[in-house]
């Protein structure tokens, strides 16, 4: 048995082309930054005949000349605006690519750092909708078109899913929620032609921290993974039928840890590291 989140290097495993290869179009959340951007950019340069749909509020601003690409403006912390946007987009999908499999990519998130419910219970409210209630909703709507078309489905978790974290405490309860649900969603799918992978990316250079009021580079040491590592790292592990990813031999050695202390002690050691990270307000 390999290590978590360990990629095997048999040779049944097949490339991240080759996972494109079988897809006719993708569905991502969160395409119009940092990584669900890399999400769109990458995989159209490894497949450049498979269709996109975006659902977020901001555009992608993707320069591919030959990128198939509809943006379904779509605030995900609105269930109305999620009932609005499944429809067109299912017809969209139906109409430009009525067969083939396709690979739903929740990968819209936020997180707010500070003592609960700073900054405010309004935002930590939109994070639990956006990172939790979101997922669970297009996920549902989307599912008998996944089943019919066959497909995979990739929750973008966090390694703050692996333990309590002081300071940054609903969403890395938030991310723990979209790794234990999309593991036992794979599970109950296993046999229906649809394939799930929590994906749980340790920092990576995104817009995230500056969004959250965090340091940046602060969390761990060393150089962050770029966005194209965690999308290539995601597609090796769906290539090799896995149900969790951690991109990172360092970030999967740290969650590793995680798991083996009990949850008030990695609390006590979070709430450590995590205490002195909060970026001052002018430079938010
Ligand atoms: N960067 C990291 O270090 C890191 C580590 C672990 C996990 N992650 C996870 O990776 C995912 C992507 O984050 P990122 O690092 O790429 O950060 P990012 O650059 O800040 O991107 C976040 C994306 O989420 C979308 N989003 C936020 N609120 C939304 C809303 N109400 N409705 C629709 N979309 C919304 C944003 O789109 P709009 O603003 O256009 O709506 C944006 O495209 C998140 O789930 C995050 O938790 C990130």
């Amino acid at each position: 048995m390999p290590a978590p989140g360990k990629i095997p290097s048999d040779s049944f495993v097949s490339s991240p082309r080759e996972v494109l290869q079988k897809l006719s179009a993708v569905i991502v959340t969160g395409g119009s930054s940092g990584i669900g951007k890399s999400f769109i950019g990458t995989t159209a340069k490894l497949q450049p005949s498979l269709q996109f749909c975006n659902l977020s509020r901001r555009i992608p601003d993707i320069n591919l000349p030959e990128l198939k690409l509809r943006h379904i403006a779509c605030d995900l912390a609105k269930p109305e605006e999620i009932e609005r946007a499944v429809p067109e987009l299912i017809a969209h999908l139906n109409a430009v690519m009525p067969q083939g499999r396709v690979l739903l990519i929740n990968n819209s998130g936020f997180g707010a750092y500070g003592r609960f419910p700073e900054p405010n219970l309004s935002e930590q409210l939109a994070m639990a909708d956006v990172n939790m209630r979101a997922v669970l909703h297009l996920t549902g709507l989307l599912l008998p078109e996944l089943k019919r078309r066959g497909g995979a489905i990739m929750n973008v978790a966090s390694t703050a899913a692996f333990q309590p974290m002081p300071y940054l405490n609903t969403y890395a309860a938030t991310k723990a929620f979209v790794l234990h649900w999309s593991v036992a969603l794979g599970e109950e799918l296993r046999g229906s032609g649809v394939q799930v992978l929590a994906v749980c990316p340790g920092p990576t250079s995104t817009g995230f921290s500056l969004r959250a009021g965090l340091k940046p580079g602060q969390l761990a040491e060393g150089p962050r993974m770029t966005s194209e590592d965690v999308v290539l790292a995601s597609y090796q592990a769906l290539a090799a039928g896995r149900s969790i990813v951690i991109p990172g031999a360092k970030n999967r050695f740290l969650a590793a840890m995680a798991g083996l202390v009990p949850k008030p002690l990695a609390a006590r050691a979070a709430a450590r590291m995590i205490a002195e990270k909060r970026l001052p307000p002018d430079r938010r």
